[in-house]
């Protein structure tokens, strides 16, 4: 992975961090607005989903931080990978959790979202998605 698509990446979600409980709140309106199919996918509850979405900005923060240390990385993504299997994630869905992403990185980072940093992002995610699904079907 290019340096330059590791820094815009890591810089960016730099700026998400403060508003991480905002984000993944943004992220799962948007995800079941784009497939409402999803939503039975996750817990019912609203405290339970909070959670979630704390384990899904974690989870991010973490392997924004481990881009520049790939090898490191792989095995936690699919291991991550693999247990969503046991969620019943599809392979197909990836693509709409990536759309809600850069979507909620519009919507979060305004104008510091230019198209560089979404491409970077678009980079990264779909190298993560590939991993996880790689490892998992
Ligand atoms: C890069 C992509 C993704 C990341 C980083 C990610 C991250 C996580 C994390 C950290 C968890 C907590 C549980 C665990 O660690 O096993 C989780 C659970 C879950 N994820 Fe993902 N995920 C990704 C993609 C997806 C996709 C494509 C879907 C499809 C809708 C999805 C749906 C779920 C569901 C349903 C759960 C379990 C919720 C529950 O029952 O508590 N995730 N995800």
């Amino acid at each position: 992975m290019e340096e330059k698509t590791i820094s815009l990446v890591q810089d960016s979600f730099e700026k998400v961090k403060p508003i991480a409980a905002t984000a993944a709140e943004i992220f799962y309106s948007k995800l079941f607005e784009l497939d409402p199919h999803l939503k039975p996918l996750f817990p019912s509850s609203e405290e339970a989903m909070k959670v979630q979405g704390n384990k899904l900005m974690s989870m991010l923060a973490a392997a924004v931080a481990g881009l520049s240390n790939l090898e490191a990385l792989v095995p936690i993504l699919q291991d991550l990978g693999k247990r969503h299997v046991e969620y019943k994630v599809e392979p197909f869905h990836y693509t709409t959790v990536g759309e809600a992403l850069l979507g909620t990185l519009e919507t979060g980072l305004g104008d510091d979202f230019t198209p560089e940093v979404k491409e970077a992002w678009a980079s990264v995610y779909g190298t993560m998605s590939d991993v996880m699904i790689e490892a998992a079907y």
